[in-house]
């Protein structure tokens, strides 16, 4: 294996790639850096709010092509199991083959007190965190298996370790954590290696939400908190979507050794624990 991710020839899909500040939409760039075509997707509901999501995929996709890669977008809501069929097949017939799958695509939903998480809000962080990287790896499976491709899953350190308040999601990022194990396990038999990252306190939009919802907690300003945040955080810094995406397409990398990893990619926040 050489230094330099390589990813020439190979075909990418990820998921919850049209947002500007996203890890979704860096990991895209950094996957058509390494010489993937990728097919970016995400969530575009109907209405007005529809129109910005086909937006932010649109840019994705001149962010990718700018940078010199192949992309094309397709609306995808994880939470259903015909649009997962058919972005799957929208790869392979874009690109005609698909070698990597990023399930990026997650919910803060359900990030509260555990007696304050709805019914709804526990099916709905379910669907979109587990049952949907779930089925897109099961889509994806024909594909991935013909000439040895990868997943890799965005998990959180909320997915390793417990933190109070953070209800539906923590339960949630476990999940997906053990499902990146167990298909490690089966998988690689099949010549597929599937890993996850787990992201500390990255600066997308949910990151703010994030500091919102704990400034909020502390009744501390959105700006201290962020400082303080950032004084626990061993490198000091937050970390950035770019930080998260060279290490998802590290993970792509073919012939690696790699597989069944839980990658922390914290600034070691909480370091041991993760
Ligand atoms: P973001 O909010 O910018 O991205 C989340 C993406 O998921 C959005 O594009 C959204 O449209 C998409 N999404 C939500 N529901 C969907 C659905 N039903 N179908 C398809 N797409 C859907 O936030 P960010 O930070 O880029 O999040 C990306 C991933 O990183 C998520 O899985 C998140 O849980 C994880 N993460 C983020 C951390 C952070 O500090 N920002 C820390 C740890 C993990």
């Amino acid at each position: 294996m050489g230094t330099t991710t390589s990813l020439q020839g190979l075909v990418a899909l990820v998921t919850g790639a049209g947002r500007e500040r996203g890890i979704g939409a860096a990991t895209a760039e950094h996957l058509a850096r390494a010489g993937a075509s990728v097919l970016v997707s995400d969530l575009v509901p109907a209405g007005p709010a529809g129109e910005e999501a086909q937006a932010g995929l649109d840019a994705t996709v001149a962010r990718v092509r700018a940078a010199g890669g192949h992309a094309t977008s397709v609306a995808l809501d994880v939470t259903d199991a015909t649009q997962i069929e058919a972005a799957v097949e929208a790869a392979v017939s874009a690109f005609g083959r698909l070698d990597v799958l990023v399930n990026n695509a997650g919910s803060g939903i359900g990030v509260a007190a555990f007696a304050e998480v709805t019914d709804d809000q526990w099916e709905l962080s379910w669907l979109v965190n587990v049952m949907g990287p779930m089925r897109l790896s099961r889509a994806a499976l024909p594909y991935l298996e013909q000439q040895g491709g990868s997943i890799v899953n965005v998990a959180s350190t909320a997915g390793i370790a417990a933190q109070a308040g953070y209800g539906a999601y923590t339960v949630t990022k476990h999940a997906i954590v053990g499902l990146t194990r167990l298909l490690a396990a089966e998988l690689g038999p099949r010549g597929i290696r599937v890993n996850a990252v787990a992201p500390g306190m990255i600066h997308t939009d949910l990151g703010t939400a994030e500091l919102e919802l704990i400034a909020a907690s502390s009744g501390a300003t959105v700006e201290d908190t962020a400082r303080s945040v950032v004084e626990s955080i061993p490198v000091r810094r937050l970390g950035t979507p770019d930080d998260v995406a060279a290490a998802i397409a590290w993970l792509a990398q073919p012939g690696s050794y790699v597989s069944g990893a839980i990658v922390p990619v914290t600034g070691a926040m909480a370091a041991g624990l993760n």
